[in-house]
């Protein structure tokens, strides 16, 4: 019997997207071993290298637009790089990426990391549809689809990035229908943050701390039963469009805006030409641009987001989600893996490995 030609799909991320989980899936496997070994660069490039070896089975051009935040000396997978097999004829895909999200947690065996992608093939009338953001922090504020659909049957904008912290609280409170003390606000624990953290407390509503990892945090209000219903806070600019990426597919919005560190770095923004965007607020839609966007996370420690890897004997329970802007469709996937027979392909000798 004669095969058919190939076929040409024009909704290429649904056939593509349980690729993505799997190196997610895979990053978070590989990190197992450095939970609370004190040992954060060691974590990172553990997921990295599960993160490429799984691309390197991927039959995508894909290159990454918005790797780590350069923070420290870690060994991420920085912007520029090449990612899957790029065989002449395979579908490109803008990517976003942070193998870890919450190294420091890793390292601690603290909570609230994850491991995320987010992927976007080229769509009519987006040129870029992840925005890398030049400055290193940004100012944000998300929240989820009931404060959305309040605002808009209200026809007021009534939470607003720039607003006095109060009035922010006191407009979630009323759009939730609860009391402000109910509002429960996440926020990094941060010196920087002391003012807010002053504020969140003084108009009396619950807050939140977490040490790292403010992806899952700046979606956690998207959640339904996450019990997070604000996220407020200065953190990293390729986090907020990750999270922007999320929120795209998961209903909410977020609000965010570049935050120089000093006057040195608000110059070179201003020499480099982006003094324009300086007071620019962006919604998710400026910093996730279209529709053609696949985002999956695997939880690695516990957060609001996603569980974190569970084992059980020969047997690791992944919990991750993964979700297309377009169709809006968000699949949890609970995985069970066999320890003793799972292999996860690494990039770094080009061979599958044992867990
Ligand atoms: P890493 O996992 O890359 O270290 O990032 C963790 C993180 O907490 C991010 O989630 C957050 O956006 C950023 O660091 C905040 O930066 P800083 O630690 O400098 O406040």
């Amino acid at each position: 019997m004669l095969r058919l030609p190939r076929q040409s799909y024009h909704d290429i991320e649904r056939i593509i997207e349980f690729d993505f989980v799997r190196a997610t899936e895979a990053a978070a496997l590989n990190t197992l071993a450095w939970v609370g070994r004190g040992d954060k660069e060691a974590a990172d490039a553990a997921a990295c290298d599960a993160m490429r070896g799984m691309f390197d089975l991927m039959n995508i051009c894909g290159e990454v637009v918005i790797g780590e935040g350069i923070k420290d000396n870690a060994p991420g997978i920085f912007k520029g790089e090449h990612l899957g097999t790029w065989m002449p004829g395979t579908p490109q895909f803008d990517i976003a990426l942070d193998p870890i999200d919450g190294t420091t947690n890793i390292s601690k065996g603290s909570p609230n990391s994850i491991t995320c992608i987010a992927a976007a093939s080229p769509e009519e009338g987006v040129k870029c549809a992840l925005r890398d953001v030049p400055s290193f922090y940004m100012m944000k504020l998300s929240y989820g689809p009931r404060v959305v659909h309040a605002m808009q049957i209200s026809g007021i904008e009534t939470v607003k990035l720039m607003s006095p912290v109060e009035e922010t609280l006191l407009a979630v409170a009323d759009a939730l229908k609860k009391r402000v003390q109910d509002v429960v606000v996440m926020m990094l624990d941060r010196p920087r943050h002391k003012e807010i953290v002053a504020e969140v407390r003084r108009v009396g509503a619950s807050l939140r701390m977490i040490g790292d990892g403010d992806i899952a945090a700046a979606m956690a209000p998207s959640i339904p039963d996450s019990n997070i219903d604000l996220y407020l806070g200065i953190g990293g600019s390729p986090e907020a469009v990750l999270a922007a990426a999320g929120i795209k597919c998961i209903g909410g919005d977020m609000q965010c805006m570049m935050w120089p560190r000093d006057e040195k770095e608000r110059d070179q923004l201003v020499a480099d030409g982006h003094e324009a965007d300086l007071g620019r607020v962006f919604y998710a839609d400026d910093l996730a641009k279209g529709e053609n966007i696949v985002f999956c996370a695997t939880g690695i420690s516990d957060s609001a987001l996603l569980r974190g890897v569970r084992t059980n004997g020969p047997n690791a329970t992944t919990y991750s989600m993964l979700m297309r802007a377009k169709s809006r469709t968000v699949r949890f996937i609970r995985a069970l893996h066999n320890l003793q027979t799972k292999t996860i392909r690494l990039r770094s000798d080009n061979r599958e490995h044992a867990i």
